[in-house]
């Protein structure tokens, strides 16, 4: 599904400005470490052969198609705000030789029925929504996961030192102060916990140029089935 979305005032695009979209790739694989992040968070995902996934927020596809070349099996939905970076991201899946379904619409209002998915990943994303964003996002993902399903997420998270934080502030200027504050502060995992999502653990911290990235994951309960 494809529908083009009008993007709010507020949106922040991949490199907090829409004209810097096209580069997004270079710099990142080059700044954050990317390809370990995310390389450690399919490991703690736990996925199995088709599994159905979704990619929140997932730019230029780059989880997306990593998952789909580790395990052909499990069925991937991308899901992102902006059409532009889908477009790169359509590209990108098609040169790999990878079935990704893409679709434009935002993590607050996610167009998917309830327990749709069995895992839900997330990279590089929490930190362009502010407070009260993060926390209606986090209510979709949890609409969408499937009973004993589970969301991993990869983000800036509290930097480990002085000099970490020191290194954060680029990030804050591109992506907004207001936004990355909850990460940096280390509330990622307590809003986890208040979408409803159990065994929220921090399970690593990933020391980049631009600061501490933080994997997180989380489990939404089995349903217990009355007799
Ligand atoms: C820094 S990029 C991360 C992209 C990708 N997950 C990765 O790890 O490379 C953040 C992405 O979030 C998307 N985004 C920002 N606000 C959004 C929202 N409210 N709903 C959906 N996507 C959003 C942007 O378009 C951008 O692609």
């Amino acid at each position: 599904m494809r529908r083009k979305a009008e993007l709010p005032d507020d949106y922040v695009p991949a490199l907090g400005f829409d004209w810097l979209t096209s580069i997004y790739d270079p710099v990142v694989l080059l700044t954050t470490r990317d390809a370990l992040v995310k390389r450690n968070l399919i490991e703690h995902a736990g996925f199995d052969e088709g599994m159905k996934v979704l990619d929140l927020a997932s730019g230029t596809g780059t989880l997306s198609i990593m998952i789909k070349r580790r395990i052909a099996s499990v069925d991937v939905t991308g899901v992102d705000g902006d059409p532009k970076i889908l477009e790169i991201a359509e590209t990108k899946a098609r040169e790999a030789n990878v079935r990704v379904d893409f679709d434009n619409a935002m993590a607050t209002n996610l167009p998917y029925p309830d327990s749709t998915f069995d895992r839900v990943v997330s990279t590089l994303f929490f930190h362009h929504l502010n407070n009260s964003a993060k926390s209606q996002a986090l209510s979709e993902v949890f609409r969408v996961i499937k009973p004993g399903g589970r969301l991993v997420v990869g983000d800036w998270g509290k930097p480990t030192g002085f000099l970490m934080r020191l290194l954060f502030y680029p990030i804050q200027w591109l992506d907004g102060f207001e936004t990355t504050r909850d990460n940096i502060e280390g509330k990622l995992p307590a809003m986890v916990q208040d979408a409803g999502f159990e065994n929220v653990q921090t399970l690593e911290s990933i020391n980049t140029v631009f600061g501490t990235l933080a994997l997180y994951s989380a489990e939404k309960r089995e349903t217990s089935i009355t007799a």
